[in-house]
């Protein structure tokens, strides 16, 4: 328990250093458009497969992200992640930037919380710890958990 409390505590100073504007870098799943809110429009390069969804839940458990979500994706601190509420969106652009620069960084590309979920907060930053293919692994689990949840 002590070590996720650590964790969870480097991730939310994390968040402090998200903070300053820092020039967008473009993700290599870039598909060349930009969505509405001018961020460059994504594709998850990763298959839905086992060992992808394998490496995604190694991912969702050894980043602190279950002391927020909860072990089962189910939500706890933060929002339930196999629920049907998005706050921003669940498609994959907004999914990959609100994981790598965080829900503040977010808003100031000009996103609004457009789903409610019981819980307030802002999701820190992930980008100095988590390379691009870490957080698409997330998201292909994410989906196959949705799917399977009740
Ligand atoms: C310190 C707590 C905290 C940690 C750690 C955390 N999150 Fe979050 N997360 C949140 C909060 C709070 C929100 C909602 C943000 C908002 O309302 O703007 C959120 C939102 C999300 C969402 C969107 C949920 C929705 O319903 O739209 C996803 C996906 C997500 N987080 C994934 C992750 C992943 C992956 C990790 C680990 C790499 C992680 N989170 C770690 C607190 C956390």
């Amino acid at each position: 328990m002590r070590s996720v409390i650590a964790i969870g505590l480097s991730a939310l100073s994390a968040c402090s250093a998200g903070d300053q504007t820092e020039p967008l870098r473009v993700p290599q799943a870039a598909t060349g458009a930009f969505n509405a809110q001018g961020l460059p429009l994504l594709r998850n390069p990763l298959p839905d497969d086992e060992p992808t969804r394998a490496a995604g839940a190694q991912v969702y458990a050894s980043y602190s992200c279950a002391a927020c979500h909860g072990d089962g994706l189910e939500g706890g601190l933060g929002p339930a992640l196999v629920n049907t509420t998005w706050i921003y969106g669940n498609d994959d652009t907004t999914l990959f930037f609100l994981i790598r620069d965080g829900s503040k960084a977010l808003r100031a590309h000009g996103y609004r919380r457009l789903g409610h979920e019981p819980q307030q907060g802002e999701m820190p930053p992930f980008a100095s710890l988590l390379r691009e293919q870490q957080i698409w692994e997330f998201i292909v689990y994410m989906r196959a958990q949705a799917r399977t949840a009740d």
